[in-house]
């Protein structure tokens, strides 16, 4: 697909759900008896994965126009062989593990080629420890055997990875005895937020997180999710980037465990403001960015967590900010739906972007001008694909990038936005 230029970002976005948050609610309804009714759902092809895993295992989905409500009756009926698969999505994968490790009936798990290649280990160890019965290398397909004896236990999450404590998290909810997670820079902590929500007995200090099971979780609830901060970032970078750009972004999630990325663009001189709204169950509100000159910065191990998935948009930042910008501690990236440090590393000096790769992270010495129309790979990776298309914004004549099906997975609307707020250079 070819990317043109455009000469200026203007308007006001909004952005489906997070498909953090929605994944969360979307795999909880199989340990709730009752019935979640949420808003602004993700649409993209991820959350799909959740919403049809939850479909197959028994519960009732009904959609209208402004809401899914998921109906759960209770698992008693649930027996025999479930193959259910996850796509490209690791949450699914993860979380869902997690939850049916401690539920009646055996499940396969599988994915696609990229899935099938991320580990997997990292919650099969901690679930194991628990009693869990799984037979899986450290890939996809992993088999459970739903266990009713699960047992609580104290794990330090050294991955750092949100998904790895979500699970046991949702394990430990239906484990006999109180589960401790300890970790060196927790992330995100949505699964937290919304256990507390519905009242289930979680708890959060400087230690960790504690966990006392079994807990039983029944009613009707209901949600309602911010837009999706990952989709947003693409465009708070574009309009920083783009000279002349001035940009709104409503009712986005402004989590701090999400929003790294704003920091880094302040820090970088970006022209970024948030202005919350009134917070329920997680902080969200507008993010106002206006065109600036950008200067070259460092991310360390400690930020990473809460812009992980914002790395390789805050390259392409980081490409046409004079100066030189190191990344590093991010070795997660490398575990992605590609590794994301050796593709974004490879593609971007096909630009001419003066940049190399190291294990644990990369260095960017910018600026980088782009007069020609060079073709771009995404790998399959929505969050490559995207950036790229950021960045050809910002080119004299575009870029053609190769591989961008792959968007629906996270933001299936991500052009028709562009469209929305982009002014095209004639
Ligand atoms: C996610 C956590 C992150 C992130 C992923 C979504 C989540 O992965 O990269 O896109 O919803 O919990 P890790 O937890 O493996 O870091």
């Amino acid at each position: 697909m070819q990317v043109i230029p455009t000469t200026r970002l203007i308007g006001e976005l909004s952005f489906a759900g997070d498909k953090s948050l929605s994944h969360r609610l979307v795999l909880i309804s199989l340990l709730n008896k009752g019935e979640i009714e949420i808003t602004n759902l993700s649409d993209c092809e991820d959350v799909q994965r959740s919403l049809h895993a939850v479909k197959q295992l028994g519960v009732s989905v009904s959609q209208n126009e402004h809401s899914v409500l998921l109906k759960n009756r209770g698992i008693s009926a649930r027996q025999g062989h479930y193959e259910i698969d996850c796509g490209n999505s690791g949450t699914t994968a993860r979380l869902l593990t997690g939850i049916l490790a401690g539920q009646p009936g055996f499940y396969r798990l599988v994915g696609d080629e990229s899935l099938s290649r991320r580990p997997m280990q990292r919650i099969i160890e901690p679930l194991v420890a628990m009693n869990a019965n799984i037979s899986a290398r450290d890939t996809l397909p992993i088999e459970i055997a739903g266990s009713r004896s699960l047992r609580a236990i104290n794990f330090h999450n050294v991955t750092g990875s949100a998904q790895v404590r979500s699970a046991v998290i949702l394990a430990a909810l239906q484990a006999f005895g109180e589960t401790g997670i300890a970790e060196p820079c927790p992330g995100r902590d949505h699964t937290e937020r919304m256990l507390t929500r519905l009242n289930l007995p979680l708890r959060v200090d400087n230690e960790g997180v504690t966990i006392k099971g079994p807990a039983a979780l029944t009613g009707n609830y209901h949600f309602a999710v911010p837009g999706d901060i990952s989709s947003a970032a693409f465009f708070a970078v574009a309009a920083s980037i783009v000279e002349g750009s001035e940009l709104t972004l409503k009712n986005v999630l402004l989590n701090s465990s999400r929003t790294g990325f704003i920091r880094v663009l302040q820090r970088m001189g970006a022209s970024i403001s948030t202005h919350a709204g009134t917070s329920t169950w997680e902080p969200y509100g507008d993010v106002h960015i206006k065109s600036a000159r950008l200067n070259a910065t460092s991310i360390a191990a400690d930020e990473v967590p809460s812009l992980i998935d914002e790395l390789p948009v805050l390259a392409v930042a980081m490409a046409f900010a004079p100066g030189k910008s190191r990344v590093s501690g991010a070795r997660e990236l490398r575990h992605k739906e590609t590794d994301r440090i050796r593709d974004l590393i490879s593609q971007l000096r096909l630009v001419g972007v003066d940049c190399q790769q190291f294990d644990d992270g990369f260095e960017i010495n910018g600026p980088t001008a782009i007069n020609r129309v060079i073709s771009l790979d995404s790998c399959n990776d929505h969050r490559l694909a995207m950036s790229f298309a950021v960045m050809a914004l910002n080119s004299s004549q575009g870029l053609n990038i190769k591989n961008t099906d792959c968007i629906n997975i996270s933001f299936p609307d991500f052009f028709a936005t562009l469209h929305r707020c982009a002014q095209q250079k004639n």
